[in-house]
């Protein structure tokens, strides 16, 4: 995978005039990106906060680069999600005590309960869910239509997922190289994964009057069937990653994340600059090991 991960913090204002259906004609896909949202920044932080544990253990430098380039990348992509989140308040959203309640049972329990080599095959697969994601929400430019801060927050996260997707699975492979570990990250992550989004989704929908409505359920339908086949795409990268010779790098889509980067980044745009938080800078980060 790419031997350069800059940290880039997302400089769009996400002021609060942002509308409502900020993805106009599909409110399903704006809920299921609503609770991606929420569910952002506890999630990444346990990212974070899993890899971090596992940075003592790392020798190689080009490995110990990509983690920690990782680790400001998901810091920054939490920092811009929870911005966001001032734009679900102005919309009178609840959503706050689910985004506790997930933090608490889901990271933080999970967190005193589970092995680190368990954690870490979970996030392993979580990122290659962002970037399962993020391939198929580039690729087939689903938010082309949505409001242009919002598109440009989903695609520039979804474009550095692309970037760092080898990292974790490759700290996987450095502490727990077996087949059963990479299966039971797989077995919790997913449950878990879609059981949050399916139930925040719903939520979302109930909150804007729109869960008995035929329409959006034939958006949904659009989006997981005909229109952007995401239901037997979602099941083939799934079950790709079970396959003993996968590597995220086997998908090469990095054309992508450029493509994004370039869009939102001067001299074209200007609402990406490199992250003042600290992190590696292009020119300092050595080859990652994908
Ligand atoms: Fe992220
Ligand atoms: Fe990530």
């Amino acid at each position: 995978m790419s031997a350069l991960m800059p940290t880039r913090s997302f400089r769009a204002p996400l002021q609060t005039d942002i509308p409502r259906h900020w993805l106009p004609a599909n409110p399903a896909l704006s809920a299921i990106l609503n609770i991606y949202t929420v569910i952002v920044p506890s999630n990444e932080a346990f990212y974070i906060r899993t890899l971090a544990r596992c940075l003592p253990s790392i020798e190689d430098p080009a490995q110990l680069a990509a983690v920690r380039a990782f680790i400001h990348q998901e810091a920054e992509h939490g920092v811009a999600h929870k911005r966001f989140w001032r734009v679900l308040d102005a919309h009178g959203y609840r959503y706050r005590t689910l985004e506790r309640v997930v933090d608490a049972l889901a990271f933080r329990l999970t967190e005193r309960i589970a092995p680190l080599s368990l954690r870490v095959s979970m996030v392993s697969c979580i990122e290659h869910i962002n970037a399962f994601m993020a391939h198929e929400f580039l690729r087939q430019g689903i938010l082309a239509d949505a409001h242009p801060e919002v598109r440009a927050m989903m695609e520039w996260h979804f474009a550095e997922e692309i970037e760092h997707k080898t990292v974790a699975f490759d700290v996987l492979r450095a502490i727990s190289p077996g087949h059963a570990m990479r299966l039971a990250g797989w077995l919790s992550t997913t449950c878990l994964f879609y059981t949050l989004m399916t139930l925040g989704m719903l939520l979302f929908l109930a909150q804007d009057g729109a869960l008995w409505r035929l329409s959006t359920w034939r958006g949904l339908w659009r989006h997981l069937g005909p229109g952007h086949n995401m239901a037997r795409r979602t099941l083939r990268h799934l079950f790709a990653y079970l396959r003993p010779s996968f590597h995220p790098s086997r998908l090469d889509d990095r054309d992508l994340a450029e493509a994004v980067i370039a869009r939102y980044s001067p001299p074209r745009g200007d609402w990406l600059a490199p992250s003042t938080r600290g992190g590696v800078r292009a020119a300092d980060a050595p080859a990652s090991t994908g």
